[in-house]
């Protein structure tokens, strides 16, 4: 099983990390602009091999993307993150045309790969690639749902004063500040459900909480979060290459499931070897139909903005 992730910074190297130490992938290729920075990074990684006990191979390559050859797993984590005060979708401008050549680039050494795109504004990057490649679109995932309910499940966990291995929680919709849509409905301890436990003010709190998650982080750290960006898309690519069958919630093109078309928006999907093996459409009452027909205008309203 080999990975590509591109992007040697802060988000790709922690989800190189991560997948090497998980072990299941025989080589993870870091590939970045800078000269000598995902080499750097690569080697660094290597040396902690033996302390972590994996066999991974990770090699790194400035823009050189024939080691990408044959890759069956490709990350695009590349562009600027974000600043504080900033929105995901102000950096259309600068990413798209990064996602849309290393899209282009990856899929010339490996026309048969998957492609996760991390890189923000996500789910109109994860369009972008869907309107620039003729990849199919079980082939192209976005990943934004998965972080936002680990963000949902450790603000869950903090409400009831639980550990967090005892919650279960799914957050579809936009991954964006306003967009996400935290689904406490179905949000459970140990299958007990939430609200037995919490308020309904305080599981606004948890959802208000849980939007913000990225910009949280961002005020603190001054720019993007990415350990767990690059662990919850780890998750994704371990789901993919070990053929798990499990549910995510991901940035995937919709052609009228859940009333929506023409754009790529976080949904209950199952992962497997062929990447969107089937998108899983569960029933929402009609306030989280609401919240998700609004969540999706708004990415079409950002999808506007791509020079396609
Ligand atoms: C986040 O929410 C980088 O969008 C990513 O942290």
């Amino acid at each position: 099983m080999k990975v590509t992730v591109v992007g040697a910074g802060a988000v790709g190297a922690s989800c190189a990390e991560y997948i090497a130490i998980k072990n299941f992938a025989s080589e993870v290729v870091l590939v970045d602009i800078k000269e000598g920075f995902a080499e750097g990074k690569a080697m660094d990684l290597m040396q902690t091999a033996s302390l972590n006990g994996f066999d991974t191979r990770i090699v790194g390559s400035t823009n050189d993307y024939s080691k990408t050859a044959d890759s069956d797993i490709c990350v695009i984590t590349s562009g600027v993150p974000r600043k504080p005060g900033m929105t995901r979708e102000e950096l259309i401008g600068t990413n798209a045309g990064i996602v849309k050549s290393v899209s282009s680039s990856l899929l010339e050494h490996s026309p048969n790969t998957i492609i996760i795109v991390v890189s923000n504004p996500m789910d109109t990057m994860t369009y972008l690639v869907h309107k620039t490649t003729d990849l199919p679109k079980n082939r192209i995932i976005g990943m934004g749902g998965a972080l936002d309910s680990a963000r949902f499940k450790y603000r869950l966990a903090e409400a009831l004063g639980a550990p967090i291995s005892d919650v279960d929680g799914m957050v579809i919709g936009g991954h964006s500040d306003t967009g996400m849509v935290p689904l406490t409905r179905l949000a459970t301890r140990n299958s007990v459900p939430v609200t037995e436990f919490i308020s309904e003010d305080r599981l606004d709190q948890v959802k208000e909480d849980t939007k913000v998650g990225g910009a949280t982080l961002t005020k603190l750290l001054g720019t993007s979060a990415w350990y767990a960006p690059g662990a919850a898309v780890s998750g994704l690519v371990q789901a993919i290459a070990c053929d798990q069958k499990k549910i995510f919630p991901c940035s995937t093109l919709l052609e009228g499931e859940y009333g929506l078309n023409d754009l790529c928006i976080g949904v209950p999907v199952v992962l497997g070897r062929n990447g969107i093996e089937k998108i899983v459409d569960i029933e929402l009452n009609d306030a989280e139909r609401d919240h998700l027909k609004k969540s999706a205008e708004g990415v079409s309203k950002t999808n506007g903005l791509l020079e396609l």
